[in-house]
């Protein structure tokens, strides 16, 4: 393979933005829907929820010790005590985090659930002091509609540097077993 292949800039095609200083304020979920810190438990739950999204390339793969480790800044969506939504935020530093895993079954999309799982997720990390929170996503204005904008409004996009594929470095982790 040749190198430039290797060390190609990978432009993803969502864009990454920031979050602006303020979170709008937001309609109530549905009563019937609750968002609770996600814990050890849901652990089967949440990797089931993401398996249709990873397999659709919707979400990006991970292991269950990356996911057991994004259930402790991570929230779920339960209806009628059934998990229908996470999402995490990974916090990197105090100056950055990221907004993980962000998924709804899609029997319940269109109802505020996903809105109100980032929000959450914001708050958290606004309360651990964190700079900014990143977030990727196929819909600019899902994102923009939180209160997310660009932190360098004329580089509108993120430009990644991707040193080894995706696929193998997941092969040496399950060869882990992570
Ligand atoms: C993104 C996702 C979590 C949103 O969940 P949700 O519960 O439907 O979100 P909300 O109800 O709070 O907001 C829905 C709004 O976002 C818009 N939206 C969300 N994702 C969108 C997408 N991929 N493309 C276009 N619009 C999208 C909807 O059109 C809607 O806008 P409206 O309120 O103006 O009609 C859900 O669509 C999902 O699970 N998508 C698949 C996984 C994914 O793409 N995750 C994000 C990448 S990390």
């Amino acid at each position: 393979m040749e190198q430039a292949e290797w060390l190609r800039i990978f432009l993803i095609h969502e864009r990454t933005i920031e979050l602006a200083a303020q979170v709008p304020s937001h309609t109530a979920l549905p009563a019937e829907y609750s968002i609770r810190p996600a814990c050890e438990g849901d652990l089967l739950s949440v990797f089931e929820l993401l398996r249709p999204f990873v397999e659709q390339r919707k979400v990006l793969r991970r292991t269950r010790a990356e996911i057991s480790a994004m259930l402790l800044t991570g929230f779920v969506a339960e209806l009628a005590g059934e998990v229908i939504g996470f999402s995490a935020v990974e916090i990197y530093s105090k100056k950055l985090s990221e907004i993980q895993c962000l998924t709804v079954n899609p029997e319940h999309q269109g109802k505020g659930i996903g809105g109100a799982l980032v929000r959450h997720c914001v708050e958290l990390a606004r309360q651990r002091g964190v700079m900014e929170v990143m977030a990727i996503s196929a819909s600019e204005k899902f994102l923009h509609d939180l209160g997310f904008d660009y932190a360098l409004p004329d580089q509108k996009r993120a430009l990644f540097f991707q040193l080894r594929s995706r696929d193998e470095v997941y092969r040496e982790l399950e060869l882990l077993g992570e």
